[in-house]
């Protein structure tokens, strides 16, 4: 059985009042208004699945109320529409249906008739919103500590996550860039119960390896040329709390192996200090290297890296669980429409289709750019393939004319974008880019140059 949200137009209070018990008494959920212009304020303030509307009322009629609907309202958040109507109106109900109502009664019905109408209504609306239906009212189930997913793959990463959080092992998060290893190092973070002291991140890549040491374990005064005051180093700050070490793939060895001893022996040593200092932390080690393959090929310490693989957590690319991506479009939909208050309520299935077949080198994070770019440059309130496609958009090149791009003016990257990918993809070569683009020689040729491509 299916219980649906019903707003009930009619001015007699008579029959508000015995259709209204009926529909509550069959479970659904029932707001009655006495007037055409009451049933409209309602309209605006939120959704209802079904809407019965009389046809004669004093302010306006039934079929006025459906036809300013119909005009004002995307098909997709309208509610189902059925008209009452006595049989000297039927000409209305007709009309009501040309416009899109679902279905009309003819006064006067049984309240069975009603009731079977209603149901069959609410049902269809089930089916015509299902697809919102179910990514925004699951988006909060599969949102766990800012991480939304919904494939096993990234249960599993969230679970383990969970459990490590109630520990104080060492983690190290493997995966490609943009797959999330930070967001899930905050989350664990976040779950400890050291959440109310620092979490300290180091991007050991970021930082010249002449100072990562430093910066790691501190100095004090005169420790080398230009240390001219004493400085903490992240572990001391991050003493009580999490350091995440952050591309721990691109540590020099010299540094691996004494990172290997504070992790051994839980102390360190300030550059200069005579004295070393306990540190209680608790490490979480990233990178988007192989490292079981760099402690083969002698580029990682072997010890290093079972010190740091207590507990390892791999998260898998976006490709390979491409379940996630409908609530993760969503995710970032209403974020960052929320950011810059904009009210965008959908994204075109089409375009939610397109965005599942493509294979994201860069994962959420190119995911996420795409749809923040989607959100601000959309015009109307549906995100559509048009906005989010610009990647695969370059136009063929029409039979013996000039090449010519059908895009959005604001959309010059997706063509720079899709050069950069296709001749990233095919080495450089251009013919094989042209190939990839479905362009020809001499348009690639074109683009190369417009967008000064050696
Ligand atoms: N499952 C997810 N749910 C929500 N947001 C996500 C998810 N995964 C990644 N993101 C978002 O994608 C972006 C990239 O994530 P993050 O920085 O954690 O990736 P990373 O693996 O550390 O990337 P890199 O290797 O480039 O450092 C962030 O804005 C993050 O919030
Ligand atoms: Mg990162």
């Amino acid at each position: 059985m299916t219980h649906g949200s019903i707003l009930l137009a009619d001015d007699e209070e008579k029959i508000l009042k015995a259709l209204g018990r009926a529909l509550q008494d069959e479970g659904h959920e029932v707001v009655c208004a006495q007037a055409a212009g009451a049933a409209r304020q309602l309209l605006a303030q939120r959704g209802f699945d079904v809407l019965i509307v009389d046809n004669l009322m004093p302010d306006m009629t039934g079929l006025e109320l459906i036809r300013e609907i119909v005009a004002s309202t995307p098909e997709a958040e309208r509610p189902q529409i059925l008209m009452m109507t006595a049989h000297a109106t039927i000409e209305s109900a007709i009309e009501a249906m040309k416009l899109g109502a679902a279905d009309f009664l003819q006064k006067p019905f049984e309240v069975d008739e009603l009731l079977v109408v209603v149901r069959h209504a609410v049902e269809q609306q089930r089916i015509r919103t299902g697809y919102r239906y179910l990514i925004s009212e699951r988006e909060e189930d599969f949102n766990h500590y800012g991480i939304v997913g919904r494939s096993r793959r990234i249960q599993d990463v969230i679970r383990r996550a969970e459990t490590v959080a109630a520990t104080k092992s060492t983690v190290l998060i493997t995966g490609e860039t943009g797959t999330g290893k930070e967001l899930v190092a905050r989350a664990i973070h976040d779950r400890s119960a050291q959440r109310d002291r620092p979490l300290i991140k180091v991007n050991c890549a970021a930082i010249p390896d002449t100072l990562l040491e430093s910066e790691l374990f501190g100095h004090v005064r005169g420790a080398f040329t230009g240390a001219t005051n004493s400085k903490k180093g992240k572990f001391a700050l991050a003493d009580g709390g999490t350091i995440l070490l952050d591309e721990i793939g691109t540590m020099s060895p010299g540094l691996q192996a004494k990172l290997l001893r504070v992790l051994q022996d839980r102390e360190v040593e300030p550059l200069g200090a005579e004295r070393t200092t306990r540190v209680d932390v608790r490490v979480i080690a990233a990178t988007n290297r192989n490292l079981a393959q760099m402690v083969a090929e002698g580029t990682f310490q072997e010890d290093l890296f079972y010190r740091l693989n207590v507990i390892p957590i791999e998260i898998p690319p976006l490709r390979d669980r491409r379940e996630d991506i409908p609530v993760l479009v969503e995710h970032f939909r209403r974020k960052h429409a929320q950011r810059i208050g904009k009210t965008l309520e959908t994204v075109a299935p089409d375009a939610i289709a397109w965005l599942q077949q493509y294979a994201w080198p860069g994962n959420v994070r190119e995911l996420e750019n795409t749809i923040e770019r989607a959100v601000v440059l959309s015009a109307g309130p549906v995100i559509g393939l048009d906005a989010i496609s610009g990647l695969g958009a370059v136009a063929r090149e029409p039979a013996g004319g000039l090449p010519s791009l059908k895009l959005h003016p604001n959309l010059e990257w997706a063509e720079r974008e899709t050069l950069r990918r296709a001749l990233a993809a095919a080495d450089g070569v251009k013919k094989d880019a042209a190939e990839l683009m479905g362009i020809s020689q001499r348009a690639i040729s074109y683009y190369l140059n417009k967008y000064r491509f050696d």
